[in-house]
């Protein structure tokens, strides 16, 4: 069944055109100086409390990492000069008792993780450590080393940290793991740390992103302070029928409605919603990943084949080569809006800091969306040249990969 009507109709409902972009780039830069001001605003604009490091920051940091369902540890050294030495990094896997749980349970949880890295890499548990943490969600900070959750995202929901400051219970954890040498001195968003990993050794960067399981991003205010954005709560941009449902279904209806079109936690759902109209004949599982529309979209093989044995998997028994070429189709458009909406939110960024582009940028974006998905940053890129033209050769896109952990010990170094 292949109803061309309607594949053209959610092409025109999805596709972001440029005079689109250029009122998203308005409405986001209003938005951005309302935040700043304390004004009722979609975005938070928090302070940080914190500015670029200077590549000079010397020593051997601990860092964490938290903010989706893996929990990292870092020991990184730190040269001076922009260098970075030797490091060691362990990963730990959060269950959904910790995810949904008790928040206590959860920073127990860490703790303990942290002595087991401690142990496996012969760190003297009674000594005294400065940690750096990079928490990936909306934190008001109250100084470098406290914050208050605000509001849980990406599906955690652990009782008892909402409206806490997170430095004190996770301090208040270690000490019940007996490390009571170990104290957090510097809490960071992801964004954050992504930041300062990269503009470590690159001067030129000046906006961190992360475009994954959730997405963000912070730049340095004209004081030199980093703000973090929370951009995955803009809501200015128009949004599709399919939208609004998905937010009404969701855990947190009303918020984070930008990451709700763009990061890797909600564009599985915008396919399946979008896939369930142009195919009704196929009965699609309740839960398709943003992996599988990933893994669609690259998928060159005669006939769709390999997307034929990726539909058996999750349940679909017999689909047919126009079947598969519709659902390929409905993962393009769905994750083309993605890139455009992620485009013109950079560019956004950019031109708050630097209207005209007269200055080199440096980007540094992390996240599985950014880093996995065969053309999301390739379509990013292409965008900012449909909307700067020959000026985007001025901003550079890097992948800074795994930055969370190593800014966040530069964070703590400085
Ligand atoms: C959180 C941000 C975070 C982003 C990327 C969002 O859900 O609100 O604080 O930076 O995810 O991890």
């Amino acid at each position: 069944m292949y109803d061309k009507s309607t594949l053209k109709k959610s092409e025109k409902l999805f596709y972001v055109s440029l005079p689109e972009i250029r009122k998203f780039v308005r409405d986001f830069h209003q938005e951005m100086w309302k935040g700043l001001c304390g004004k009722k605003s979609s975005l938070k604009m928090i302070h940080t409390y914190l500015r670029k490091p200077t590549g000079s920051e010397k020593g051997r940091f601990l860092a964490l990492d938290l903010g989706g369902t893996h929990f990292r540890v870092m020991s990184l050294e730190l040269k001076g000069k922009r260098k970075t030495g030797a490091s060691s990094v362990k990963t730990f896997v959060l269950g959904k008792k910790h995810i949904t749980g008790k928040g206590k349970e959860l920073f127990d949880f860490i703790a303990g993780c942290i002595k087991i890295f401690m142990k496996e890499y012969k760190l003297d548990t009674g000594a005294e450590y400065s940690v750096g943490f990079t928490f990936s969600f909306p934190v008001k900070k109250k100084g470098i080393a406290s914050g208050v959750l605000l509001r849980w995202t990406k599906d955690f929901s652990a009782s008892g940290v909402e409206g806490k400051d997170v430095v004190e219970l996770l301090n208040a954890s270690l000490e019940r793991k007996g490390l009571s040498g170990t104290k957090i001195t510097a809490l960071a968003n992801d964004t954050v740390s992504t930041l300062t990993a990269r503009s470590y050794e690159d001067p030129d960067c000046d906006v961190g992103v992360i475009l994954g399981t959730g997405t963000n991003a912070c730049y340095p205010e004209k004081d030199r302070e980093i703000v973090n954005i929370e951009w995955g709560n803009f809501n200015k941009q128009r949004l599709t029928h399919y939208d609004r449902k998905l937010d009404k279904c969701s855990g947190n209806p009303g918020e984070q409605l930008f990451e709700k079109m763009v990061s890797g936690m909600y564009l599985g759902e915008v396919v399946r919603r979008l896939a369930k109209d142009l195919l009704p004949g196929i009965n699609f599982p309740k839960y398709f990943k943003s992996e599988y529309a990933s893994a669609i979209e690259s998928d060159t093989s005669k006939g769709l084949r390999k997307t034929g044995s990726l539909l058996k998997k999750i349940g679909i028994k017999s689909s047919d080569y126009a079947d598969r070429k519709l659902l390929k189709k409905a993962c393009v458009i769905v994750s083309t809006r993605a890139s455009r909406l992620a485009a013109a939110a950079i560019a956004s960024v950019i031109t708050k800091m630097d209207p005209r582009l007269g200055r080199r940028h440096t980007v540094a974006i992390d996240g599985s969306v950014y880093e996995k998905h065969p053309r999301f940053s390739c379509r990013v890129k292409n965008t900012l040249k449909e909307i700067f033209g020959g000026k985007a050769r001025h901003i550079k896109l890097v992948l800074t990969k795994s930055a969370s952990a190593k800014g966040a010990a530069i964070i703590a170094a400085a």
